[in-house]
């Protein structure tokens, strides 16, 4: 199946849309294809951020990855920032890119509206994004459905860098799962499940313990009506719950809604999956914090691991650009 490759931004603490976008599906093929995953602490400076907090986080979010059952003797397990090669592909993949280009993206109007001070970083972002995935060699991204124009920016630029210099990059693509792509706020379901949302009432946090998931999930905003069919045109919220539901146990979210006389007993299944969802990562977590060392060193070894085939890549782009190599 090719290499596969995904990361996590080091903003704010990981949840339930982490989770079924991303954590699940690259995880659970992590013993047929080869695996790396990042943690994207560069990524994390583009916005406001509390240094001594961004570096605990790292090591948290890294931790809570092995409690998911990354399994580092497979999978490369690394912290963006300690492969120095991404800023280095960095450089040279935004002067393959246009301002044009990196203004577009949706995220950057959503992220540079809300803020006073704009880092210039945050308008780079996906280049970093693109940088991130071409180092690698990656065939296959796993991502959540938010991150498609980030990842149509990253083909863009590889096809032309090839066309313009010769072959140097592998060109990637997107892989969504099937349900749960994009998992909504429980507080506002037109609104995308995030670390940093408005309403922390509509993030499920991966360590959240039961008593506080229960209460989220029953407080979910629903819809008007009181049948419960998967709509998520009209029914939003409804549908946001069959789909989590879906993603938890393995089922369909239409077939799941014949199941459920009324919103009440569905938001009581939906808590209990997700409760039975994250209690054995919660478990692994409280085991993995004994030993912070253990989890620094995973990090040391996967940068160790990765970072000569990431300074190959480099070393391509440099000649096929024109340096002195
Ligand atoms: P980030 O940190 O916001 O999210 C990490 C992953 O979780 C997915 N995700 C969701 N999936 C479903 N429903 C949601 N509500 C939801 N929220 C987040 C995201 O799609 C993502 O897969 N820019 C990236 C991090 C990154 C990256 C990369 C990813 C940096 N470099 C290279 C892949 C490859 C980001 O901010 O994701």
């Amino acid at each position: 199946p090719g290499r596969r490759l995904t990361g996590f931004q080091t903003t704010g603490d990981l949840h339930l849309g982490n989770l079924l976008g991303a954590i699940r599906p690259i995880l659970a093929d992590q013993h047929r294809a080869e695996t790396r995953v990042f943690l994207a602490d560069l990524h994390a400076l583009t916005v406001e951020h509390d240094p001594a907090r961004l570096r605990a986080r790292t090591v948290q979010q890294a931790t809570i990855l092995l409690a998911a059952g990354l399994d580092p003797v497979r999978t490369a397990l690394f912290v963006q920032s300690q492969v120095p090669e991404h800023t280095e592909l960095h450089y040279l993949l935004e002067c393959a890119t246009g301002y044009g280009e990196a203004h577009r993206m949706i995220q950057f109007k959503e992220k540079s509206a809300a803020q006073q001070q704009v880092r210039l970083s945050l308008l780079t972002y996906p280049v970093l994004m693109t940088a991130d995935i071409l180092l690698h060699d990656t065939d296959e991204v796993p991502v959540g459905e938010d991150q498609s124009q980030h990842l149509e920016l990253t083909r863009a630029v590889a096809t032309r860098f090839n066309a313009h210099y010769g072959p140097t990059f592998v060109v990637p693509r997107a892989v969504h799962p099937t349900v749960a792509t994009r998992v909504m706020s429980l507080a506002d379901p037109t609104a995308k499940m995030s670390k940093s949302g408005p309403t922390p009432a509509g993030t499920i946090f991966l360590l959240d313990p039961p008593d506080v998931v229960r209460r989220k999930i029953s407080r979910a905003v629903t819809d008007s009506g009181s049948d419960v069919v998967y709509d998520p045109q009209h029914r939003p919220g409804v549908a946001n719950l069959l789909e989590i539901l879906a993603a938890c146990t393995g089922g369909q979210p239409t077939a799941l809604a014949g199941d459920f006389p009324s919103y009440g007993r569905l938001k009581a299944a939906v808590a209990d999956a997700v409760v039975e969802t994250l209690h054995p990562i919660q478990l692994r977590y409280a085991e993995l914090t004994a030993d912070p060392d253990g989890v620094r060193q995973v990090l040391a070894d996967g940068a160790a691991r990765v970072r000569p085939p990431a300074a190959a890549t480099v070393h391509r782009a440099r000649t096929a650009i024109g340096l002195l190599t």
